[in-house]
């Protein structure tokens, strides 16, 4: 493990490192064919395993898969999606608030005109969503699963592990993508990778080196101004 106070480089080079990481970091939904070198892959998750948790209970189970049993996974998954055996999904509270719900309208909106998908043309919009089942093409998938006898605070320590794993992956020159997409179908999945009962499907994720040129890749999506969303308390002027 690095101890960034006895590394040869200055603080405000690791600062710019990170911050520069942290920043390129984007949702690639569209993959180089590249394979993934299963060291690098043991190495961003011993990065990820860094991750906080509270009481250090490290709840994070992670399933990364590829080659065959990635392609007979997605497999199995769009055939449950096709076969209409899956609950719809309910990522987002009805009514979701009035803020909410217009970020969410214009990440679609920006998300499909990438696509040169039309709104109101549900079956192209289903054939793209179908597309997260297949890790979006990426060489590698992963699965994100937690002792489901477990409150939501320590969801959150699966998510900082989750953001982790993004960012010890882009410090490699690799893209992902997290994906809520793959949580309604916990049943398969878990029955394909042979969980333990306890276990709850999270999210899953593509990972791979990003076709950065597709349009899909280009989208950006914008964040709201510091200004927005903290208040510093405190400081002088
Ligand atoms: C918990 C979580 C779940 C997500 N689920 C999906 C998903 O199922 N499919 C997908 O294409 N993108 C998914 N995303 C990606 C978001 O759409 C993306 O993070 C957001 O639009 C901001 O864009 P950026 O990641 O490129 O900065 C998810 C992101 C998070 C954090």
């Amino acid at each position: 493990m690095v101890d960034t106070a006895t590394t040869e480089w200055s603080q405000e080079t690791i600062a710019k490192c990170v911050s520069a990481v942290v920043r390129s970091r984007r949702s690639v939904r569209a993959f180089k064919p590249q394979p993934l070198r299963r060291d690098i892959v043991e190495e961003i998750l011993e990065d990820a395993a860094a991750a906080p948790s509270g009481a250090n209970i490290q709840p994070w189970r992670v399933y990364v898969v590829s080659g065959e049993v990635k392609d007979a996974l997605a497999e199995t998954l769009v055939a449950a999606s096709r076969a209409g055996t899956v609950p719809a999904p309910t990522h987002f509270p009805e009514p979701l608030p009035d803020l909410f719900r217009a970020r969410l309208l214009d990440f679609g909106a920006r998300y499909y005109a990438s696509l040169e998908i039309d709104r109101g043309d549900a079956a192209a919009r289903m054939r793209q969503t179908e597309k997260n089942y297949s890790f979006f093409g990426a060489p590698v998938g992963l699965i994100f699963s937690i002792d489901r006898r477990l409150k939501p605070h320590s969801w959150i320590d699966l998510g900082l592990f989750a953001q982790n794993l993004m960012i010890a992956a882009k410090a490699r020159g690799i893209d992902t993508c997290p994906q809520v997409a793959f949580a309604p179908f916990h049943d398969p999945i878990a029955a394909h990778l042979q969980m333990p009962p306890h276990e709850q499907t999270a999210f899953g994720m593509a990972m791979g080196y990003g076709d950065l040129e597709a349009p899909v890749n280009r989208a950006g999506m914008p964040r709201e101004h510091r200004h927005e969303f903290a208040r510093l308390l405190g400081f002088p002027a």
